[in-house]
């Protein structure tokens, strides 16, 4: 790999040195493709979910066209609808809470851990009062991976077993990532995941999936991806959508999925760095013995007010920063009328005005690192 000049600009997520890595084989998948032209539901389809469903433990892997479909084709297959309640952080992307609304519910926001980010439990009980409260039949728990590391499945199933509700995992930052020395995609009746590019498991356009252990719920699932299809394409039995992953995406996946462990080793390689250069001197995140993360995201934490200075330090040296997220979904024009857990979520609220996001993928050189590393202890002591 070629190490940048001093004054070239840092790239946030280095796609094109992953694309040059795999040029010839992801070339030839694609090339594949192009000569059988069975676009939608080829070969590599089928051998893609077959890989995924080994990769993860789980029993069934359902290809789908994006993160926001695998989300919402479980809550349809699950039969959530209006009147019905679903509880997510508000600290979290958009689709999380939307899939919810789409599927004509009301999301409930819960508030997160500080050190964590993730789903925090003693805020979960009070959504679960809030959302009955609000006279909804409460259906089921999204709780999301946040930034590649896993929430707290044990203590989020228990709650949910004890109280009738079944668990949808929002893993689309953290596929890959360990809870417990197991993959992600067996903690919850159904974990989803997204390949959208910027993703640590990225295809090169549109993609998610589904991981269940659930034969009925599978089934389901393959039904309403393809328009709810009964015995064949023109038998309707259910509602469903346009949802599926397309071959070319999957050939690009097979090929992306070989590399993918090797890559979480060299994120995790660079979040180490981050650590141990940066942790003297401000909040670098934390993940739970035992569990490990894909660093999706490596986001710091600068007090309140002083981010938007210390952003502005790093772009004049040419580093890259990004926000997620600079409101919580409780916040947003489109969510803010909905129930909260308790009297509010005051972390939700103190992180979206501290997170912000360094530099972070599997090609990041130590040269380069150590680049992004001197600006942000320049720009704290600034
Ligand atoms: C937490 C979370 N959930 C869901 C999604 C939706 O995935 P997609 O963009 O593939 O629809 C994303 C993607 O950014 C996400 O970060």
């Amino acid at each position: 790999m070629n190490q940048p000049l001093r004054s070239e600009p840092v790239a946030f997520i280095d796609l094109v040195a992953q694309r040059k890595r795999l040029s010839p084989a992801v070339d030839e998948a694609v090339a594949r493709v192009l000569t059988h032209c069975q676009f939608i539901g080829g070969p590599e389809v089928a051998a893609f979910e077959s890989d995924l469903a080994k990769y993860s433990g789980a029993k069934h892997a359902i290809s789908c066209g994006s993160g926001t479909d695998a989300l919402l084709m479980v809550l349809m297959a699950q039969g959530v609808g209006p009147g019905d309640a679903v509880i997510c952080p508000s600290f979290t992307f958009c689709a999380t809470a939307e899939v919810v609304a789409l599927a004509g519910a009301t999301p409930v926001f819960a508030d997160v851990d500080e050190d964590t980010f993730n789903l925090n439990i003693e805020s979960l009980k009070h959504a679960i009062v809030s959302a009955r409260k609000n006279g909804l039949n409460l259906k089921a728990i999204i709780p999301v991976d946040l930034f590649g590391q896993p929430a707290d499945h044990d203590a989020i199933s228990a709650i949910a077993k004890a109280e009738g509700l079944f668990v949808l995992d929002d893993a689309a930052q953290s596929f890959g990532a360990q809870y417990k020395g197991k993959r992600l995609g067996t903690q919850a009746l159904a974990t989803a995941t997204s390949f959208f590019p910027a993703k640590p498991l990225g295809c090169f356009g549109d993609g998610g999936a589904i991981m269940t252990d659930d034969d009925g719920l599978a089934e389901r699932l393959r039904s309403i991806r393809v328009h709810g299809q009964g015995s064949d394409k023109y038998d309707n039995i259910r509602i469903g959508l346009t949802a599926r992953l397309d071959t070319i995406q999957a050939a690009i996946l097979i090929e992306k999925l070989k590399i993918f462990e090797e890559e979480i080793a060299a994120r995790d390689r660079v979040a180490q760095a981050y650590a141990d250069a940066l942790g003297d001197a401000v909040a670098v995140p934390r993940v739970v013995e035992g569990n490990t993360s894909t660093w999706a995201q490596y986001t710091i934490r600068i007090p309140k007010g002083r981010r938007e200075a210390f952003a502005d330090a790093l772009k004049v040296k040419g580093i890259p920063t990004a926000i997620y997220y600079p409101k919580s979904l409780h916040q947003q024009t489109a969510y803010k009328h909905y129930p909260v857990a308790g009297n509010g979520l005051p972390v939700c609220e103190k992180l979206s005005e501290e997170v912000i996001s360094l530099p972070m993928h599997p090609y990041l050189d130590a040269t380069t690192q150590g680049r992004v590393i001197e600006a942000v202890r320049d720009a704290l002591r600034g």
